[in-house]
């Protein structure tokens, strides 16, 4: 059993995320996956109510502020996710981190009011190539693991990590399974270490930068890879069924 999530990022508007519900069916093959789409906040209540949609289809937030409410133009809070259908939350994406400047402490904070609204937090962590090619792939990942982890006290709580290379974020270019391997490997000792064995052994680790239904049983078959998150392949309900589909 594997987690195969789907980041729509800034695509599918209502209607278009009710077509992709009617084309996209849980089938057998899949069947034992935990598949959680995170549509826009826009389309998010749409596809919660959408009767095309197989309830174990889950749904998730791309992003939210860590405050409950308040005078915050534009922003979405954990609790309006959750009275929209949201089960999970995605957050620390590098498009937030890059493009919008989010910093680890929001990161942190926006992981604690998940928490507070019973939302499962994938907490995204990932290097740029630049990081990559001066060595310092350990050091980036755990700064960002780490400064999550403090928002998650208690061993028992259910999250999820996302590793996602900057460089492999819709540029076509995937990491080896090795070099996810190895990165998965650093991300669960750490966990370990700092939260027990048991709370190591039990997150899912997931994989994301483009992942393709061509290179998705491969990825998933990487060691300590519990899954995959999938960008651009994820706006197609054929292609994103044939990820699914996959298994390591
Ligand atoms: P990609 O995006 O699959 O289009 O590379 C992955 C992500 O950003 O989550």
């Amino acid at each position: 059993m594997a987690v195969i999530a789907g980041n729509w990022k800034m695509h599918m508007a209502p209607e278009e995320a009710r077509a992709f519900f009617c084309a996209f069916q849980v089938d057998p093959v899949m069947a034992d996956h935990e598949i959680v789409i995170f549509p826009p906040s826009v389309s998010l209540f749409t596809a919660c109510e959408c009767e095309y949609r197989d309830p174990r289809v889950q749904l998730g937030i791309q992003n939210l502020h860590w405050e409950d409410r308040g005078a915050f133009t534009g922003e979405i809070s954990a609790s309006m996710a959750v009275r929209a259908g949201a089960n999970y939350a995605l957050l620390g994406h590098s498009e937030r981190r890059h493009v919008f400047g989010e910093t680890d402490e929001q990161v942190a904070l926006k992981v604690a009011s998940a928490l507070r609204h019973d939302l499962i937090p994938v907490v995204c962590v990932g290097e740029t190539l630049e990081e990559r090619e001066a060595g310092r792939v350990d050091e980036v990942i755990l700064r960002q693991l780490d400064s999550a982890l403090v928002s998650i006290p208690d061993p028992e709580t259910r999250f999820l990590i996302a590793y996602e290379p900057v460089w492999a974020i819709g540029t076509g270019k995937t990491a080896t399974p090795l070099d996810a391997a190895a990165a998965h490997g650093t991300l669960r000792g750490r966990l370990e270490r700092a939260m027990g064995a048991a709370t190591a052994a039990r997150t899912e680790i997931l994989y994301g930068g483009s992942v393709q239904p061509s290179n998705a049983a491969i990825l998933l078959a990487a060691c300590d890879v519990d899954g995959v998150l999938v960008g651009g392949a994820s706006i197609n309900p054929e292609s994103f069924t044939e990820i699914a589909r996959a298994s390591g």
